[in-house]
């Protein structure tokens, strides 16, 4: 299913001009030029404008989240990815281009990959997760980007997929083409409850759905994903951690009780949110 004949959609941060790949880099008829690196992703964030030197998840997170994607705990949201794009592909013409904002280390685009032909693209602020997503998947095209700025051409992508990822609407307008879709996975009140109540002594258990993208998309589906799901030792224990935002807010403390459990039953509680560019 590879398609690398086909013309990128990508746009040259410096100039917003197309991008082509030529054999060692990506190139802009204005002459900027940016190297493809061993792995096979390209970085195209503009550095004056990178808020950390380090930005995104960091190598520790990355290598966490590929050794508990790998083991297939988190397939029931693959297939429901899956199954969510290819009943929402129909009014394509084709070659499809699709693009996850936030893409962390490929495991998700690489299964939306598998299932139709077209061009993929995973875009990610962390340079981690660039380099660790491309020497796996060499069919889809790895970018280190910020998804304030998505690096496409105006009109030029099919479908937007996130997935626990950050996601900015008027970025998101820019790129897609008219009825383009979006596939966004939020998780819900419940999700992950059993991690949350071990580091935490009060867990917030809201259950409004938040962040629906009103701005300039139309709300055409949701779907809701409940399962359960063992952990079976420490070490899945500590990697689901590190894969999540509470990675970055607990003390040693609240780790603590965390190290010590040898398996832990958790749920998973997700909302897929399908959205169209309608006007
Ligand atoms: C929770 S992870 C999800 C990764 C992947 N979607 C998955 O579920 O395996 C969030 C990802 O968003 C990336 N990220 C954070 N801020 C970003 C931004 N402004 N632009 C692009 N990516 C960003 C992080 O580096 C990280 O890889
Ligand atoms: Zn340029």
């Amino acid at each position: 299913m590879s398609i690398a004949n086909n013309p990128s959609i990508l746009s040259c941060p410096v100039c917003n001009t197309s991008l082509q790949k030529s054999q060692k880099s990506y190139n802009c008829e204005n002459g900027h030029n940016f190297d493809i690196a061993k792995q096979g992703y390209i970085n195209l964030l503009n550095s004056n404008k990178k808020s950390s030197f380090d930005p995104g998840d960091n190598k520790n997170m990355v290598d966490a989240r590929r050794n508990f994607l790998e083991q297939g705990f988190y397939k029931p949201i693959s297939d429901l990815l899956n199954t969510t794009f290819l009943s929402n592909l129909p009014h394509f013409t084709n070659p499809l281009q699709i693009a996850e904002i936030g893409s962390g280390e490929g495991y998700y685009i690489n299964g939306l990959r598998d299932c139709h032909a077209g061009n993929y693209y995973g875009i990610d602020i962390s340079k981690h997760a660039a380099k660790t997503a491309s020497t796996k998947y060499n069919n889809i095209t790895f970018v280190v980007a910020n998804a304030v700025e998505l690096p496409f051409l105006d009109n030029s992508v099919n479908v937007l997929t996130s997935l626990f990822s950050p996601f900015y609407e008027e970025s998101a307008k820019k790129v897609l083409t008219k009825n383009g879709i979006i596939i966004q996975a939020v998780p819900l009140s419940n999700h992950l409850l059993e991690l949350r109540q071990v580091l935490y002594k009060e867990v917030n258990i809201n259950s409004t759905p938040k962040n629906v993208l009103t701005q300039y998309f139309k709300l055409v589906d949701t779907k809701i994903l409940n399962h359960s799901l063992k952990l079976p030792d420490q070490t899945t224990i500590q990697n689901i951690f590190s894969m999540t935002p509470h990675y970055w807010k607990t003390s040693p403390e609240q780790i603590r009780e965390l190290s010590s459990l040898q398996q832990l039953d958790v749920t998973l509680e997700i909302e897929f949110r399908i959205y169209i560019n309608a006007d």
